[in-house]
């Protein structure tokens, strides 16, 4: 049988657990019409917990309305890949027929030789911003008669890709004002979001409604777990239950990798049984789930922080429990308040919490066990990187 489980970024899990209040928010927003507030909205959160997966959870409800979706990642040429699927021609075709500048976005050609090529073969950010409306607005005019909309989606926003971000903002400021029936969400690392929404041009995406997605209730992890297992024909007792919701640490990414593991262990090995999940396999399972963890969401995350950031960390992974900062800055033998930017960066980030005044404590489950295991790891390879 099929792992019920996706631990896959991006991947639609069985149950999206916890996020019924946002979904619902959108859902009034779309029967709200033209102008609702949250028709602007933007999604932040850390590493695996759950950006993309809402996107298209969103995304589908505009599609049950007849709306035209259209999903797109922050990438170098996102506005022209948008414009082709608005005039519903292949993104392969796009740079014959509609725009000569598309063709930096030619398939198959090397990045680099699309980036050596230099801004000046771009058309201007206003340019790109116009056509962009022209297209929204020539397929709006059909859909609105049948009073349906067009919802972009846009994912891993960064600051790297503002021209174009300003192009698209600009147009979607536009269309809002001439009461269009358009939604638009974005997506991204907290700061990398924040970049961009203090961007001077973009005041107007200040205004965006914002969902910062967090931990989702162990209850409702329990009993998204209890469904989902009987759904595929095992049973499961109430212990390992708890044991299964309790290891989750309520992060969405760790429900599907806790499930996963442990389906998986019930169906193979010495741990297998047909018809029941034991004690052995969600232990089995567990112990995978955190060492996978550790694969897929802490090192990508110590990778993308400042040497400094990830030192913080490590200081406060001798601790076993809340760190006081104090304690911290002179483990790091630096004065508290150049230790108290990394701390701001870090919460901000969603890494780690204030637990208390003075204090801190991580929020990333099992990265406090992570750092101790792989931190020399962490620390040497940044210490070669130095030196190159
Ligand atoms: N609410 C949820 N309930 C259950 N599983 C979830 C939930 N949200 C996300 N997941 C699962 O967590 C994993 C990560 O989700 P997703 O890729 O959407 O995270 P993300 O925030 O986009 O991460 P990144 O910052 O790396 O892009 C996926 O396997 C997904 O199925
Ligand atoms: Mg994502």
């Amino acid at each position: 049988m099929p792992n019920p489980f996706k631990p896959t970024a991006g991947m639609t899990p069985p149950v999206l657990v916890g996020r019924g209040d946002d979904i619902e928010d959108f859902s009034y927003a779309l029967d709200d019409g033209v102008g609702a507030p949250g028709r602007l909205m933007y999604l932040t959160g850390a590493r695996g917990v759950g950006k993309t997966v809402m996107l298209n959870a969103l995304g589908d409800l505009a599609r049950q309305r007849g709306w035209l979706v259209i999903d797109e990642t922050a990438e170098s040429g996102f506005i022209d890949r948008l414009i082709g699927s608005l005039s519903g021609k292949s993104k392969t075709h796009l740079s014959s027929v509609t725009m000569p500048t598309a063709s930096l976005s030619v398939p198959g050609a090397p990045v680099a030789a699309s980036l050596n090529l230099g801004s000046a073969q771009f058309a201007p950010a206003a340019d790109r911003a116009l056509d962009f409306r022209r297209a929204m607005s020539e397929r709006l005019d059909k859909l609105e008669r049948k009073r349906q909309g067009i919802l972009i989606t846009l994912d891993e926003v960064q600051a790297s890709g503002i021209d174009e971000i300003r192009a698209l903002a600009t147009a979607v400021q536009h269309l809002i004002r001439e009461q269009r029936n358009i939604a638009f969400i974005f997506a991204g690392l907290p700061s990398m979001v924040e970049d961009v929404i203090n961007d001077n041009v973009l005041t107007f995406l200040r205004r965006a409604e914002r969902k910062h997605l967090g931990d989702v209730p162990l209850d409702a992890v329990r009993q998204a777990f209890a469904d989902t297992i009987e759904a595929n024909d095992k049973n499961v007792d109430d212990a390992v239950l708890s044991a299964l919701a309790q290891a989750t640490n309520g992060y969405p990414f760790m429900i599907q990798l806790v499930g996963y593991w442990t389906w998986r262990a019930s169906e193979t090995g010495p741990t297998a049984d047909a018809h029941v999940i034991t004690p052995e396999a969600a232990a089995k399972g567990i112990a995978q789930a955190k060492i996978k963890l550790g694969d897929m969401v802490h090192g990508p995350a110590l990778d993308g922080l400042s040497a400094m950031a990830c030192d913080y960390l490590l200081a406060m992974a001798q601790d076993d429990g809340p760190s006081s900062t104090g304690e911290i800055a002179r483990r790091l033998e630096r004065n508290p308040i150049y230790a108290n930017v990394y701390r701001t960066q870090l919460i901000k980030e969603d890494i780690i919490y204030q637990t208390s005044y003075g204090f801190v404590d991580f929020k990333l489950p099992y990265l406090r066990d992570y750092l101790r295991e792989h931190g020399a790891f962490h620390q040497m390879r940044r210490t070669i990187a130095s030196l190159e």
